[in-house]
């Protein structure tokens, strides 16, 4: 747990971190002061972590034993598990408790071998819809528009590329949802490149605005989660979302200027008030 060799986690804390405000029930806790991890006793904690995320399902998530002891011996203490909101809400409202307790087997098997987990919402590209993952598909729709709707002119991709609505989209609504993600990805784009969508960026800042109550259903999966870890001595921290989009900077570009998104985005309180209800 302690340790005094160099290294860090700052490379994987992508957004932004919550620690209850005196400690977790690890003992461990920020000192105010210093700005440093320290233990029950005062002793600065030093992390080595490692990368626990399955992105698209709790497959490709799992560890074996040997896997998890072979964490230890190279000197983890800290892992970032992932947690999926979209992994979690399947459907509008129904809730697979058993996804739950698929994470908290994970952190109480490498808990178990000195490694605390922070459990991180990890998305990328949102949803489904615009060919990522983590966020509900249903909550992140873009604004009710013909523009955003199937064929509009701000259909997802555009502006980055074309859409393509295939033979195998099950999507029966407004907006259409294309089938060349793969196409969409490669080459040129890149996927990164499909944040700077105006139907993405538009989703991102409707999620911020609480639309349709997508933010407070957002503070609702986090009650979620920290009702189930609240009293689990492995949980360091909750990322309480993996590398946020900006918003929508097609319709306010000032929220390029670094730090500014910060500030505006997803500071709102009642998501990190709901993780540590
Ligand atoms: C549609 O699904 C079929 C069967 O899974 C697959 O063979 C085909 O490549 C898919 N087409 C597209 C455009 O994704
Ligand atoms: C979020 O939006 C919903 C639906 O419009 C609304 O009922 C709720 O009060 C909003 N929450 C906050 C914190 O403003």
């Amino acid at each position: 747990m302690v340790s005094r060799a160099s290294g860090g986690i700052s490379a994987i804390l992508a957004a932004f971190l919550l620690l209850s405000p005196a400690s977790t029930e690890s003992g461990v806790r920020v000192d105010p002061t210093t700005q440093s991890f320290v233990d029950s006793t005062g002793r600065s904690v030093l992390f080595h972590g490692i990368n626990v995320v399955g992105k698209n399902s709790r497959k490709e998530q799992e560890l074996s034993e040997k896997q998890m002891d072979v964490m230890k011996d190279l000197g983890f203490n800290v892992a970032r598990v992932g947690l999926s909101w979209d992994l979690y809400e399947t459907e509008p409202g129904l809730f697979d408790e058993t996804y739950l307790d698929f994470v908290e087997a994970q952190v109480n098997a490498l808990g178990r071998r000195g490694i605390l987990s922070f459990l991180d919402m990890h998305q990328d590209l949102l949803a489904k819809q615009y060919c990522g993952h983590g966020l509900p598909e249903w909550h992140m729709w873009p604004s009710d528009s013909d523009d955003f709707h199937r064929n509009g002119r701000w259909a997802f991709p555009q502006p980055v590329a074309k859409p393509k609505y295939g033979p195998n989209d099950t999507y029966s609504g407004p907006y259409g949802r294309i089938s060349n993600c793969g196409e969409a990805e490669s080459g040129k784009i890149g996927w990164a490149g499909l944040y700077m969508t105006r139907a993405l960026s538009n989703a991102a800042q409707l999620l911020y605005n609480n639309e349709s109550g997508r933010l407070d259903a957002f503070a609702d999966f986090w009650r979620k989660v920290a009702r189930r870890f609240r009293s689990n001595e492995y949980v360091l921290a909750y990322e309480l979302i993996n590398e946020p989009w900006l918003g929508d900077v097609f319709a306010d570009a000032s929220l390029l200027i670094p730090s500014r998104a910060d500030k505006v985005g997803l500071s709102h309180r009642q998501v990190p008030r709901a993780a540590s209800a």
